[in-house]
C-alpha cells in the first residue's frame, strides 16, 4: 500500500521535532509543497493522496537535508524578502525578516519624489535583500551592491536578473567600499555587516553555526570590528548618511561609533519585537542637490 500525502507530513514532523527543527509544522508543509509542486494549501487538502514512488522519493531528499539543520530557504531556493521574491543560493546568508528594519528605515529616507538619481551603496550584499529591496521600491536610487564573497555576489546576479534591475545595479567585489570607484558619488551606505562577537557563533542555532558561512556571521572579538572601519569609510565618502544593522545589544556602542566617526543626528531604532536593530547616521555636509 503507498504512502499518503498525509502520513509523510505527520512521520516529517515528528522527525523534525526530535531533530530540534524550531518549526516543525511550517517546514514539512514547505517541502512538501516544493516536492510535489502544489500550493501549500493543497497539501493540508491532499492528506489522502498517495504518492508515487518518485514524489516519496524526492521529498526524502529534501527532508533529509533540513533535518540536518541546513537552512530552509537554502533548500527551497527562494525566499520572500520585503517586497521581493529572492533565490538564496548555498553559502550566502539567508535573509533574516528583522532585516526588513533597515530597509524600512531607508524608505523612510528616500521619499518617491525625492530628486533622481540617488546613489546607494549596499555592503555586504549577501543575496542582495536589502539594496535590491530599496532599489525595487525606488525608481531613482542607482545601486552598488559589494561583498568580498564571490558566491554572494553571483546569488546578488541571480537576483538583480530575476528583478529586471540591470539598468540600476552595478555588483562589485572587495571590502566594504573599495571597489566602488574613488570618483563616483555616493550619497547613502547601507548595510547589514557581519556583527556576531567571534566567541558566540558557536553558540547560535545550527542552521547558523554549521551552514552559513563564517565570513556572513563574524564582527571581531565584540562583534563591531566591521562597523567600526565601514563608519569611518561611509563618514569619509557618504554625502548623506549611513544605515547600519546591529545586534540588539549593540546600539549605544554603534551610535558612539558613528558619532565618532563624523556622523550627525544619530537615531537607534528598533525592530518589530522592540529589540534595537538598526542605527542611523547623517553626514555633515549634505550635498547640494
Ligand atoms: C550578515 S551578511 C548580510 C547579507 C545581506 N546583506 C542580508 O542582509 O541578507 C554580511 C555579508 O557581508 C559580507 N562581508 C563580510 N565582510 C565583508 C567586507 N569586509 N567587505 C564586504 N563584504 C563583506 C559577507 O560575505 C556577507 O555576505
Amino acid at each position: 500500500m503507498s504512502v499518503t500525502v498525509g502520513e509523510i507530513r505527520r512521520k516529517t514532523v515528528a522527525w523534525f521535532t526530535e531533530r530540534g527543527v524550531p518549526t516543525p509544522e511550517i517546514d514539512a508543509d514547505w517541502l512538501l509543497s516544493a516536492a510535489l509542486k502544489i500550493p501549500r494549501l493543497q497539501v493540508l487538502l491532499q492528506f489522502e493522496r498517495p504518492l508515487s514512488s518518485e514524489e516519496l522519493a524526492r521529498i526524502r531528499a529534501l527532508v533529509a537535508r533540513r533535518g540536518k539543520r541546513e537552512p530552509l530557504a537554502w533548500i527551497l531556493g527562494e525566499r520572500g524578502f520585503h517586497n521581493v521574491e529572492l533565490y538564496v543560493d548555498a553559502d550566502v546568508l539567508d535573509p533574516r525578516p528583522d532585516t526588513e528594519t533597515l530597509v524600512e528605515a531607508a524608505l523612510e529616507l528616500l521619499p518617491l519624489d525625492a530628486p533622481e538619481p540617488v546613489y546607494l551603496a549596499d555592503v555586504g550584499c549577501g543575496t542582495g535583500a536589502v539594496g535590491l529591496a530599496i532599489a525595487a521600491a525606488r525608481p531613482q536610487v542607482r545601486l552598488y551592491a559589494t561583498d568580498l564573497s564571490e558566491a554572494a555576489l553571483e546569488n546578488t546576479r541571480r537576483n538583480v536578473a530575476r528583478l529586471d534591475l540591470g539598468a540600476r545595479v552595478a555588483v562589485l567585489r572587495g571590502d566594504l567600499l573599495s571597489p566602488i570607484p574613488a570618483d563616483r558619488p555616493i550619497d547613502w551606505v547601507v548595510s547589514n555587516p557581519p556583527y556576531i562577537p567571534s566567541g558566540a557563533i558557536e553558540a547560535l542555532m545550527p542552521e547558523v553555526s554549521t551552514w552559513e558561512p563564517r565570513v556572513a556571521l563574524d564582527g571581531g572579538p565584540d562583534g563591531l570590528q566591521i562597523v567600526r572601519r565601514l563608519a569611518d569609510r561611509a563618514a569619509s565618502r557618504a554625502r548623506r548618511g549611513f544605515l547600519v544593522e546591529i545586534g540588539h545589544d549593540q546600539g549605544e556602542q554603534t551610535a558612539k561609533i558613528l558619532r565618532q566617526a563624523g556622523f550627525e543626528g544619530v537615531r537607534v531604532l528598533r525592530d518589530l519585537a522592540g529589540r534595537q536593530r538598526v542605527v542611523t547616521g547623517l553626514s555633515r555636509s549634505p550635498s547640494a542637490e
